[in-house]
């Protein structure tokens, strides 16, 4: 598909989960203010969307339990969607009331998975996201839907097509607006990507769907430009690669916003984001999380972020000239 849509060169949407995916795995307290503030920089970026933290309970993500006040002390920027993640009716009601734009409901497409990382059956997860959906539908918020392990369960393997398929039907029939199919511990591949983002895409055109890649194997940006192919305009990424699962063994990072912004506008996307802002913010992640991150573009630099000439290149062209002479 061409980089070029309607005459303009192809928008597609960088949504960051760097605050939420990332600072859930952290081992230090990232303290509120300084959560904030790394909020705040990322949504003068350009950024689509920003998964703000997770309204989840404080004895499981000890790192995310000041989500209200990270919710209620951030600044909004017209046109950056503010979503956290919520679990169950008591997120729900926590996320709502601190003013969060949107609900991003989470569940596995596995049961495994469901079980270890939401301690209960598929069935029952759908259950409570059905009352989350109802609460959120009644309150004007919206409500997307993660499906995680949508491409392959670290304990169950191939996930079939059609098991995505009927939970991605019954949280559209809820009122689902937006889709995320996960690959929680990067399992997917390209084919993989292609099939299944143009059956969603097909049948759902009015939906949202957005591709959720971890890059554990490599394979985060091949499986970004099957989805492109396939017409995903969509994508989460984590400032830095920063996340993981902590129910996953093995699990590691998300695709890093600035190598996937980099390499987007090289091809001729339009990714909306200022990288030089991004870069900014990458650079200080580091000292945000206290330790270092695998960040390829801060690391060595864009592109065409050329290096001063060694002193040696001087003398040796001076000498070739004086030969010439
Ligand atoms: N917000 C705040 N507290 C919550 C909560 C929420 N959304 N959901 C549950 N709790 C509290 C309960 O009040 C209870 O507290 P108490 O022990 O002081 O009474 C405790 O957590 C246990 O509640 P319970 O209803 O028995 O749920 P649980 O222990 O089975 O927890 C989850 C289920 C899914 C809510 C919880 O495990 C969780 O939040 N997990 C995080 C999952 C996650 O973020 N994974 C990574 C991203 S995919
Ligand atoms: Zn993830």
């Amino acid at each position: 598909m061409s980089t070029v849509w309607n005459g303009a060169r192809r928008r597609i949407h960088m949504q960051e989960v760097g605050p939420r995916d990332g600072l859930q795995m952290e081992s230090v307290f990232v303290p509120t203010a300084d959560k904030i503030a790394f909020v705040d920089a990322l949504s003068r970026t350009g950024l689509a969307k920003i998964e703000v933290t997770a309204f989840v309970s404080p004895k499981a993500i000890p790192a995310l339990r000041d989500a209200e006040d990270v919710m209620r002390g951030i600044a909004r920027v017209p046109g950056v969607v503010h979503t956290a993640l919520v679990p169950n009716v008591r997120g729900a009601e926590r996320a709502i009331d601190a003013g969060t734009d949107e609900l991003n409901l989470v569940m596995s497409a596995t049961e495994t998975h469901n079980l270890a990382n939401l301690r209960m059956t598929r069935e029952q997860s759908f259950a409570g996201l059905a009352e989350v959906a109802s609460i959120a539908v009644d309150a004007g918020v919206a409500v997307n839907i993660s499906l995680s392990c949508a491409f392959g369960c670290p304990m169950e393997g191939d996930v079939a097509d059609l098991v995505v398929l009927r939970w991605c039907e019954r949280f559209v029939e809820l009122g689902a607006s937006g889709i995320t199919l996960c690959d929680t511990t990067g399992m997917a591949y390209p084919g993989q990507v292609a099939a299944l983002a143009r059956t969603v895409r097909n049948r759902w055109p009015g939906t949202q769907l957005t591709m959720h890649f971890h890059d554990t194997r490599g394979l985060g940006l091949p499986n970004i430009l099957a989805a492109i192919d396939a017409g995903v305009d969509r994508f989460d990424a984590s400032v830095g690669g920063l996340g993981g699962c902590p129910y996953a063994p093995g699990a590691s990072g998300n695709v890093c916003t600035e190598t996937v912004v980099h390499a987007l506008e090289l091809m001729g996307y339009d990714t909306g984001v200022d990288l030089a802002a991004l870069l900014d913010v990458s650079r200080r992640v580091p000292a945000l999380v206290g330790h270092d991150v695998a960040s390829p573009i801060v690391k060595a630099g864009r592109r065409l972020d050329l290096h001063p000439e060694p002193a040696s290149v001087a003398a040796l062209r001076a000498a070739a000239a004086a030969r010439v002479a």
